[in-house]
């Protein structure tokens, strides 16, 4: 099979009442064009044309950053005259040396999966006919265009808009789902006199849909019928996307429960499209689950914890509301509650890390203790140290960062300020509220802070009249 993909993402979607283009919004966690451009690619089509226009910079940087960028073309859509017209605007790819077949679809579909789609492209290819339209059959067919079949061969005739609709047309339960595959050709030589002048639809647009009709009078559209309709859910509003965002949290929870993860609310629980989850891993409510985020056999996620771009081994246990992003966790560490892990936090085994602690840039070896109230920061703690409650590593002098370097098995003493760069070697210990500046040699002890003065009876009254202070 030879495919491109055209996909619709220049408009504003106005329903959603927002600043930010309809196709960035978010389903767990990936903007919804991201699963439109995965699908068409996933389907097979060497490469996908997005037509952008309101918030063309946003949507095309964001597409650049991603790793399928270099199979995307851009096509610009200046003023939004419907989506017949959007796909005109990529009518450079539509020439002679395009793929044979165009498969068009819009930003704004986030469920289609890749086998659906191939399979929709292959047996319209098969089909031969120069349209097929993927359609479903709804319940509440809400305000989907509705399909209109011929009486005969049971092909599509045509497909009229909500708002251009009879109200006996609307009683019509078989949508169109916005999916169709042309012959190029075909679109090459319909879309021109599709644009031609002003469109008299109710919404004063060119619509795609009506491509339906110019192929029913060249030999017909087919109609690809949909089993589960749950796939083809548009978003045009945000209670829509709060559907779809259920329905894709539903579909992928109920795979990695089949693969052996306990959730204890699914329908809390969000996990995105690029984590891999192991065997027995336990998510509790309110887990977040973002980016290329990885967790090993066993490992319990406790409520309220956000985790991205991070990997966590197995038998770890995050407890409640841990935040934890591009951080590194080695086997049966316990974090939280409350950790916080910044990027560069890279955590061996055995550790503990515990409530307000924060953690960025630095490696804490095998059997590390913080457990309290702590900051480190571009540091190095060597294997069993521990580190006391409201440690902190003064890590910022106010232009640049310093490292500090703690050795195996030190003792800080709770309440110590390390001043970077610094180096407390192996096996010293820290007295509890110093404020160190200078290298701590091994085994030494170091103590920086005010001694304690005590005065005896200072509360009595003699000592009151000869208090001078
Ligand atoms: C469209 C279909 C409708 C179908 C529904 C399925 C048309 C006329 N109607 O309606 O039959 O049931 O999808 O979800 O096609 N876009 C552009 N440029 C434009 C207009 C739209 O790029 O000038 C893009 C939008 O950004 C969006 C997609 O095309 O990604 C669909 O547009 P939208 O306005 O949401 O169409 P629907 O009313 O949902
Ligand atoms: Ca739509």
């Amino acid at each position: 099979m030879d495919t491109q993909a055209i996909i619709l993402a220049a408009g504003r979607g106005t329903r959603m009442q927002s600043e930010r283009p309809k196709v960035l919004h978010e389903v767990l966690g990936r903007p919804m064009i991201d699963y439109s451009v995965r699908a068409a690619l996933g389907a097979g089509a060497s490469r996908a044309v997005v037509i952008v226009g309101y918030g063309r910079d946003v949507v095309r940087d964001w597409l650049e950053d991603q790793p399928y960028a270099d199979r995307l073309e851009f096509a610009l859509q200046e003023e939004q005259l419907g989506t017949g017209h959007a796909v005109w605007c990529a009518d450079d790819y539509l020439d002679a040396s395009s793929p044979d077949e165009t498969l068009i679809l819009s930003g704004d579909v986030p469920l289609m999966d890749d086998e659906t789609l191939r399979d929709f492209a292959q047996s319209s290819e098969a089909s031969g006919a120069p349209l097929s339209v993927m359609t479903a059959n709804l319940d509440d067919p809400d305000t989907y265009g509705r399909v209109v079949r011929d009486k005969k061969g049971g092909g599509v005739q045509r497909i009229v808009e909500y708002t251009d609709a009879t109200e006996k047309q609307r009683q019509i339960t078989e949508i169109n789902a916005g999916f169709y595959a042309a012959s190029t050709s075909f679109l090459t030589e319909a879309l021109p006199e599709l644009c031609e002048g002003e469109p008299d639809t109710a919404q004063g647009e060119h619509y795609l849909t009506d491509l339906v009709d110019m192929a029913a009078r060249q030999g017909g559209a087919t109609g690809w019928q949909l089993d589960d309709p749950r796939l083809i859910k548009g978003v045009n509003t945000r209670a829509d996307l709060a559907e779809a965002t259920a329905l894709a949290r539903e579909r992928t929870n109920h795979r990695w429960m089949e693969e052996g993860v306990t959730f204890i609310d699914p329908s809390s629980t969000h996990v995105g499209p690029d984590v891999e989850l192991a065997r027995d891993v336990v998510l509790h409510p309110g887990v977040q689950l973002q980016g290329e985020t990885r967790i090993g056999e066993g490992t319990v996620v406790e409520n309220g914890t956000v985790i991205r771009d991070s990997t966590i081994a197995g038998d770890v246990h995050v407890k409640a509301h841990c935040y934890v992003r591009r951080a590194e966790v080695e086997a049966r560490t316990q974090l939280g509650p409350f950790a916080h892990l910044r990027p560069g936090a890279d955590i061996g085994r055995d550790c503990k890390v515990g409530n307000f602690v924060e953690v960025k840039k630095s490696r804490l070896e095998d059997g590390v203790k913080a457990g309290h109230l702590t900051y480190l920061g571009d540091a190095h703690l060597g294997e069993r140290t521990n580190v006391g409650a409201g440690t902190i590593t003064c890590n910022y002098d106010g232009e640049e960062k310093h490292q500090t370097h703690v050795g195996e098995g030190a003792f800080i003493g709770s309440n110590t300020s390390l001043v970077a760069p610094i180096d407390v070697e192996d096996g010293a210990y820290i007295g509890a509220g110093s404020t160190v500046t200078d290298d701590v040699p091994s085994e030494a002890l170091a103590v920086g802070r005010g001694r304690q003065r005590t005065i005896e009876e200072w509360a009595s009254d003699e000592a009151s009249e000869n208090d001078d202070a």
